[in-house]
């Protein structure tokens, strides 16, 4: 996008969104969508800062190739280091602040406090990324509380898209919005549920529909490595999150989307009927 488009976004977005990258399953693509989503954000000219809030199992400073970044978020958290401190310069002018891998640091830290971490350079920037663990697990509830909007993530079969249910419903819970859902590690096989019967069952709007694309896996080759943004960004995956940044940029990209009959339809509609009943009262 060139810099007017982003002026014209810039104004309907008067600060920063903080957006977390979600997901009922693991690795499903939240950290390759979150580093390599924000890379673009960046190269369409919007500051953008990625932070690993994935605090027991970080893994986006892999993906980024800096892994030797000394000052952490754990630091932060921690209270021995400013967030400032631990900012440091990505690929493609991304800021990046990691999370440490010391398993005794991450068991003293608290997770809890993140939220007005986050909140203390919000405004520095037009996006902050959070790139969080998966599940409805604590560190996962603290990353959400301190996100604006969330971003869902989920792969086209029905555990994924279930388990993306529950998590939708927790943001809820947190009042925080959901913004959409991206369908990743996409094949185009039998079996997969279209991306039309997922917004039908999510009610959300598809941000993203990401082939599997073997390009992705050479982010971590020693040599030739790299984000797939940088590296291949004609790839089919880099051109798909290539939308998905638009689409979170606020500029309307269609995606086709195939009609499919899903026979599975039914049965989901029927357990997503019971995952959204609200819980009843405790009667004592
Ligand atoms: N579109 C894709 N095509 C091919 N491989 C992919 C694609 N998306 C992600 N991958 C690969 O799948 C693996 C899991 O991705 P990733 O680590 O981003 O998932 P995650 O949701 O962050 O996992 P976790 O829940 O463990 O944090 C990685 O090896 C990644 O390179
Ligand atoms: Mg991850």
């Amino acid at each position: 996008m060139n810099k007017t488009a982003k002026n014209h976004v810039l104004e309907l977005v008067e600060m920063g969104r903080v957006i977390c990258i979600a997901s009922g399953k693991g690795g499903v693509g939240k950290t390759f969508l979150t580093g390599n989503v924000g890379i673009a954000l960046a190269q369409h000219g919007f500051s953008v800062c990625l932070v690993d809030a994935d605090i027991a199992m970080a893994n986006l400073s892999l993906l980024l190739g800096m892994q030797s970044s000394p000052i952490t978020l754990h630091d932060v958290l921690l209270g021995e280091a400013t967030i400032q401190d631990a900012i440091y310069e990505g690929p493609k002018g991304v800021k990046f602040i990691p999370s440490g891998l010391s398993l005794e640091n991450y068991r003293r830290v608290d997770s809890e406090r993140l939220e007005s971490v986050i909140n203390s350079i919000a405004n520095q920037f037009d996006f902050v990324l959070l790139d969080i663990p998966a599940g409805i697990e604590k560190n996962v509830l603290s990353a959400i509380a301190a996100s604006d909007e969330v971003l869902l993530i989920a792969t086209p079969d029905p555990p994924s898209i279930a388990d993306v249910l529950k998590t939708k419903i927790v943001a809820q819970r947190l009042n925080r919005k959901t913004i959409g859902i991206v369908l990743n590690l996409v094949r185009g096989e039998k079996g997969e549920i279209s991306d039309t019967d997922v917004m039908k069952m999510l009610e959300l709007p598809v941000y993203g529909i990401i082939p599997y694309d073997p390009e992705v896996r050479k982010t971590f080759l020693h040599e030739k490595g790299g984000p797939l943004m940088v590296r291949t960004p004609d790839s089919p995956a880099a051109l798909a999150v290539q939308k998905t940044a638009s689409k979170i940029a606020g500029i309307e990209i269609s995606i086709a989307s195939p009609k499919s009959k899903n026979p599975i339809m039914q049965f989901f509609n029927k357990l997503f009927s019971i995952f959204k009943k609200k819980p009843k009262a405790s009667k004592d």
